[in-house]
């Protein structure tokens, strides 16, 4: 399967109940090409009205905090969990995850990404360990199957807790020396 075909199964995915109550599917966005992949948990309320991920206020808080490491939307790839919204942003439910979670393997399977990075706990417990621990364990590095990945707080999580900015801004500078350690065009 290529990115096109992909993408079409997933816009028209009625796999789980989020189908009925979503504007979009909310599939990823970024470089096809890229070396480090972004993963969220799933779609708020501006990604599901714009159908794309990370656009509203948390989005604009992430591009900001990766422009400090010089990154931005041409050099990384990012999607979430789940493609569809759950109502009033609650977590996604096991049930919903394990129905999407396929279209989110194809993606990485096309992408062949050096780098995961989660954003939040929902993600880094369903693709780093189900006992993640995420005040503890953001910004460790760790392997699966090749790919280094590590979790940052979640961007919404930052706005509603400044205190938490500085460990994140420690974290973005391991994440950058990565980057400039295995990836061959990213930086
Ligand atoms: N939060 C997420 O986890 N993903 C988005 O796309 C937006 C907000
Ligand atoms: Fe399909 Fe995923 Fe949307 Fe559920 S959340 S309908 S599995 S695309």
């Amino acid at each position: 399967m290529d990115w096109n075909e992909l993408e079409a199964q997933c816009r028209s995915c009625q796999k789980c109940a989020l189908a009925d109550t979503r504007t979009n599917v909310v599939f990823g966005d970024g470089s096809q090409s890229a070396e480090v992949m972004f993963i969220g948990e799933g779609p708020g309320e501006q990604e599901d009205l714009q159908g794309r991920p990370f656009v509203g206020r948390g989005g604009q808080f992430l591009d900001q905090m990766l422009e400090i490491i010089g990154l931005d939307r041409s050099k990384y790839y990012i999607a979430n969990i789940v493609k569809c919204r759950p109502p009033q942003n609650r977590d996604p439910l096991a049930l919903e995850q394990d129905a999407c979670i396929g279209y989110l393997r194809e993606q990485v399977r096309l992408l062949q990404p050096k780098i995961i990075v989660c954003l939040g706990r929902i993600a880094a417990m369903r693709l780093i360990k189900d006992d993640f621990k995420i005040t503890r364990e953001h910004g460790q590095w760790f392997e699966k199957a090749g790919i280094q990945m590590m979790a940052l707080y979640h961007p919404a999580a930052l706005l509603r807790d400044p205190r938490r900015r500085p460990e994140t801004f420690d974290d973005l500078k391991s994440l950058e020396q990565k980057i400039r350690e295995i990836c061959t065009h990213t930086l």
